[in-house]
């Protein structure tokens, strides 16, 4: 079975509110992400409004082509939007005001937090909106899943793509977000081999129980060869590294680029 790819295309919005002038236009993306033959379209609707905003969000689900995987965190504004408009995925995701980007995973060991979410999954499931729950590639993340009634998990595969541009590339040079830089070579790689177990263990666990698998963040044209390697993921949700390519080469050339890459596992 091939795996799918959602887009996410905030990177797009991050350019224009550099200049808060309609320019790039979100909307532009849409057609060429669908003719390069990508799956979804994915954008996060952050409480800060960083870059997407609740007019971009509207339009988006109105005019895609493809089905929209809307990420948010627990809150009740944006849940009311979400709502409202109806995307057809919703990924719960945890939000740091400060964070240069999602950092890990939701946090479901806290009761008061779960029971929250659980009524946020009702609420989403009742008006038919598939659910998704943004966690880290954990046996213990996976299990506290099990008890909501999701369709999704997506494993967050950003320690392990730390990981592999702490060993794999220049960074140490460059300014950057990672912050155990200066751990030894030979750790790096037991960690880094960690890292794709526990992403392949968390995923069969997850598969067991009859949830379906993405695995998103910090994935890039170098890096993805690695996690095609896990067996029972069904969609990637990439966007940073598409659309920086897609600086150079446009934005239909980066999408299938990418998606040669996924097809050619
Ligand atoms: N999946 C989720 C849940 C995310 O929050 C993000 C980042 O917004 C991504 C995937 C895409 O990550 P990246 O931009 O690093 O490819």
């Amino acid at each position: 079975m091939s795996i799918k790819l959602g887009v996410n295309i905030d990177h797009i919005a991050v350019l224009r509110e550099a200049r808060q002038i309609n320019d790039p236009s979100i909307i532009d993306a849409l057609s060429p992400v669908k003719l390069a033959g990508a799956d979804q379209i994915t954008i996060h609707l952050r409480e800060d409004r960083r870059h997407i905003n609740e007019e971009d969000v509207a339009n988006i689900i109105q005019n895609s082509p493809l089905p929209v995987n809307l990420e948010c965190a627990l809150n009740e504004e944006i849940l009311g939007i979400v709502y409202d408009l109806h995307p057809n995925k919703v990924t719960f995701v945890p939000e740091n005001r400060k964070e240069v980007t999602t950092e890990g995973g939701l946090d479901l060991s806290k009761s008061e937090f779960y029971l929250r979410l659980d009524t946020a999954i009702m609420a989403m499931k009742e008006k038919d909106i598939e659910v998704s729950l943004f966690i880290d590639p954990t046996v213990e993340a996976v299990r506290g899943a099990k008890g909501l009634n999701v369709d999704w998990i997506e494993l967050h595969t950003g320690h392990f793509a730390n990981l592999y541009a702490m060993l794999n590339t220049n960074l140490k040079r460059t300014k950057h977000s990672i912050k155990e830089l200066n751990t030894q070579r030979t750790l790096l790689e037991k960690q880094l081999k960690k890292s794709l177990t526990d992403i392949q263990n968390a995923t069969n666990e997850a598969k067991d129980f009859g949830l379906k698998v993405a695995a998103g963040h910090g994935l890039n044209y170098q890096n993805v060869k690695e996690i095609l390697k896990t067996e029972g993921i069904s969609e990637l949700d990439i966007g940073q590294s598409i659309i920086a390519r897609s600086v150079f080469t446009g934005l239909e050339r980066a999408v299938r680029d990418m998606i040669n890459l996924i097809n050619a596992k």
